[in-house]
């Protein structure tokens, strides 16, 4: 008997899924979940199983999905320093079991390439199940056929970039043609929604009047350049009568953009990340180059953007909350830029802590705690084509779940954190809430603060099309 086929039982937690809360025990069989009954009812009572786990006083939750990573992920000459084997354990450790990751077309290369390249990378090493998404930055007459294959297998969504001119960028005639093909095959275009042309100006400019310092990086990629980006996404995604997701959203006059095309019904959709909602330009502007560690795009923004976000997430203008955790190290990686914030790789480390920032928005009272469970799990489950085997805990679905201690301390910081990376973007931040125990189809992945996963464990999971729009 294969240690999923056992049956386990969560006993006396209170439950909470996207839109309910309640005191259950739930049975876990062959890697899924069985039953639910209320606790200390005769049908949990009679609930029979080789492991019982207590949860009493404890949240169980759905295991988090986080919709936005970057594995090894090459960037300005380097590798994103987590691999599909550092960071899915990382991810485990604070209760997220599910990573979709971008899969990368190179310039001249077919996505198929791109696509074989990265389940190269993940098969066998992950510690938790994983699927992908493809990054388009060559749009030609192959690449559109391609996407209708991959759409078929399990890719269901394709990332394009407004920005990065010479690297990922589609112009928008790339833009409107991708578009135009998702329309027809389902697919989901998730827009990085920036002016890379007019940002490429301002950098050079910044540059000449010698301003390198990172600090620079949030005053060159400015918030209209964002809104503008992601006005003209909406309307290419008009046009082609295709929906559209926009990727970290930052801004407040980007929110705006995307509140207004959904009160004119559009089917646009947006995402935000931890760093937008807790971090600031205060942290860009940092001395000694410490400022490097948070130079991602979109930009940290000032302060005042976090309100925008936040009511956002509380109205469903924005729908997800993902990381976009593309960690570079401080020592040689993020030093690249020490003379050029330009050279500066972009990205932030963050995968290990969503669950915990989101449940201290919740302690905070910017969101309720099943408004939590629904940006963290089940609406980027639904919107990537995982709903019903992620993202809830009901009958039928993979028993990926987080026994998840509400009134436990920690402190955040690179001492304590298992992502490959030599510092914390949140070194210090007290957090109220910790995982103690995970389960992914079943197993345990983290019992009691241990790690007891294995390399392998996690599986590759090909996706159905967006669930908010069939
Ligand atoms: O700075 C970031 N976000 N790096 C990762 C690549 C991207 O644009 O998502
Ligand atoms: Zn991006
Ligand atoms: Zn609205
Ligand atoms: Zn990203």
């Amino acid at each position: 008997m294969s240690s999923s086929s056992r049956r386990t039982v969560v006993r006396g937690g209170l439950v909470v899924t996207a839109s309910d809360e309640t005191c259950a025990d739930v049975l876990i069989e062959d890697g899924r979940i069985a039953a639910l009954a209320a606790s200390g009812t005769p049908a949990a009572e009679s609930f029979t199983a080789d492991q019982v786990l207590d949860a009493t006083g404890k949240y169980v939750v759905p295991g988090g999905v986080d919709a936005h990573t970057h594995m090894e992920m090459p960037f300005g000459g380097t590798y994103a320093s987590d691999t599909f084997e550092t960071g899915t354990r990382a991810a485990a450790w604070g209760g997220t079991t599910t990573i979709v990751d971008f899969a990368v077309q190179t310039r001249g290369g077919s996505l198929r390439e791109g696509l074989d390249a990265w389940h190269a990378k993940a098969e066998g090493v992950c510690a938790v199940d994983y699927g992908f998404h493809m990054i388009v930055s060559d749009v030609h007459e192959e690449t559109l056929k391609e996407m209708d294959l991959l759409v078929a297998e399990g890719v269901t969504s394709f990332k394009q970039f407004m920005a990065y001119p010479g690297v990922f960028y589609s112009d928008d005639g790339q833009i409107l043609r991708a578009m135009q093909r998702a329309a027809g095959n389902g697919g989901l275009i998730m827009m990085h929604a920036e002016n890379g042309i007019a940002i490429d100006v301002l950098v050079q400019q910044a540059l000449a009047r010698g301003e390198t310092a990172p600090r620079f990086h949030g005053e060159v990629r400015k918030a209209l350049l964002e809104a503008e980006a992601t006005h003209r996404a909406i309307r290419l995604a008009q046009v082609a009568g295709a929906p559209l997701y926009v990727v970290h959203v930052s801004a407040t006059e980007a929110v705006a953009e995307l509140a207004r095309a959904r009160d004119e019904g559009l089917p646009v959709f947006g995402e935000t990340c931890p760093q937008y909602l807790f971090l600031s330009t205060d942290h860009l502007a940092e001395p000694d180059f410490e400022g490097a560690k948070y130079v991602c795009s979109t930009p940290l923004r000032p302060r005042e953007h976090q309100a925008a976000l936040w009511r956002g997430l509380r109205t469903d203008d924005l729908q997800v909350v993902s990381t976009d955790h593309c960690p570079f190290c401080f020592t040689g990686q993020k030093e690249l830029g020490r003379d050029d914030f330009s050279k500066i790789p972009n990205g932030l480390p963050g995968v290990e802590h969503r669950m915990d920032l989101l449940h201290q928005a919740v302690v905070d009272g910017h969101i309720g705690r099943r408004r939590w469970i629904e940006l963290a799990c089940a609406a980027p489950a639904r919107m990537f084509g995982l709903y019903g085997r992620k993202g809830t805990i009901a009958p039928g679905a993979d028993a990926d779940l987080v026994i998840y201690d509400p009134h436990a301390e920690q402190v955040l910081s690179a001492a304590t954190h298992h992502m490959n990376v030599d510092y914390s973007a949140y070194e210090g931040k007290r957090i109220t809430g910790r995982v103690e125990t995970v389960l992914s189809r079943g197993e345990p992945v983290i019992t009691e603060r241990r790690y007891t996963g294995r390399p392998g464990h996690g599986v590759y999971l090909p996706r159905s099309t967006c669930q908010y729009l069939n």
